[in-house]
């Protein structure tokens, strides 16, 4: 067995799905294997002695994170310690996934690879705590990304349905970043464990522009051919219109410097020509 993968029914575990070959992987999710279950963790691991753990499970929803506390650090972060001490033991390279949640979101120039991370939400805050279980495995590889979108629930699809009644739509025009597409993502792992390059973190997302999620929204209408209007709106406007919701922290700004990949020479797609492919198909 040379890949553990785990959250393989969410948008990455199924974009790896589709670019690894079958019989070398063990696809799981929860009702294969709960990773929040340090002994099943251990068993699994110790029992298919993989080469590679790539641990794509995770607490994604931001704003669910801040009313499930120990839920999310139970799966964002103490799995990743159980994964660890699991790979240590079989000798396999563990594969984490983190999120530019990890930084304050205001900055105004790319977030480098060293920035002192500094998180707003409990999604950011457990997201960190994995990344430093992730580093007790021997042998970690750590990529940060943003904005994921593919087979699943993400932006694009609600804006897509949302525009299937809605004329217009108020999205957020004042956060900044770049989306990344779930398949580039899994392309981008498997080419990193290819070249074998140096374990660490790095930054992975999508290149091009910055925009907002309302310039975001505007793209995917325009690539999908809907007529549905844009109206751009605060992070004030949204939370206001919100204000029944626990609505976590979000950074006004996302944009990850990826220069490490990129001299190793991993492709990073520009996100305008991911999101016609995503679309298109
Ligand atoms: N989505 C983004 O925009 C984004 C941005 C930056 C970083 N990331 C990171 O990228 C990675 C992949 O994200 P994604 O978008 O593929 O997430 P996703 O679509 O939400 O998939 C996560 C998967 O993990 C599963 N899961 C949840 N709890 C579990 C448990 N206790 N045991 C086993 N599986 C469990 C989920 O199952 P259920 O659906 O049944 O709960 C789901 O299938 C994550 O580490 C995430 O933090 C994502």
């Amino acid at each position: 067995m040379k890949y553990l993968i785990t959250g393989g029914n969410g948008q990455l575990g199924s974009a790896l799905k589709n670019i690894l070959p079958k019989e070398e992987c063990l696809f799981t999710d929860v009702g294969e294997l709960d990773v929040t279950d340090r002994e099943a963790v251990l068993e699994m691991v110790e029992k298919e002695k993989p080469e590679y753990v790539l641990h794509c499970a995770a607490l994604t929803n931001v704003d669910g994170c801040e009313t499930n506390i120990e839920l999310a650090d139970k799966i964002n972060h103490l799995s990743v310690e159980y994964f660890a001490e699991a790979c240590n033991k079989v000798g396999a390279t563990l594969f984490y996934i983190s999120t530019d949640y990890v930084f304050d979101g205001e900055a105004t120039s790319p977030y480098g690879v060293e920035k002192k991370p500094d998180p707003k939400s409990v999604y950011g805050k457990t997201k960190l705590a994995g990344e430093e279980a992730a580093k007790q495995a021997k042998k970690y590889y750590i990529f940060r990304t943003s904005w994921v979108y593919g087979e699943g629930n993400n932006f694009v699809r609600t804006m897509l349905k949302l525009s299937e009644t809605m004329g217009e739509i108020k999205v957020v025009g004042d956060q900044f970043g770049r989306p990344t597409y779930a398949l580039d993502l899994a392309k981008g792992m498997k080419e990193a464990i290819e070249k074998k390059i140096p374990y660490r973190d790095y930054h992975y997302q999508n290149s091009g522009e910055t925009i907002s999620w309302a310039q975001f929204a505007s793209e995917i209408f325009e690539i999908a051919g809907k007529n549905t209007k844009v109206i751009p709106i605060s992070t004030k406007e949204y939370l206001e219109m919100n204000a029944e919701k626990q609505v976590a922290s979000r950074p006004h700004y996302s944009v990850l410097e990826t220069s490490k990949l990129e001299q190793i020479g991993i492709n990073l797609p520009d996100w305008k020509s991911s999101l016609e492919k995503y679309l298109v198909n």
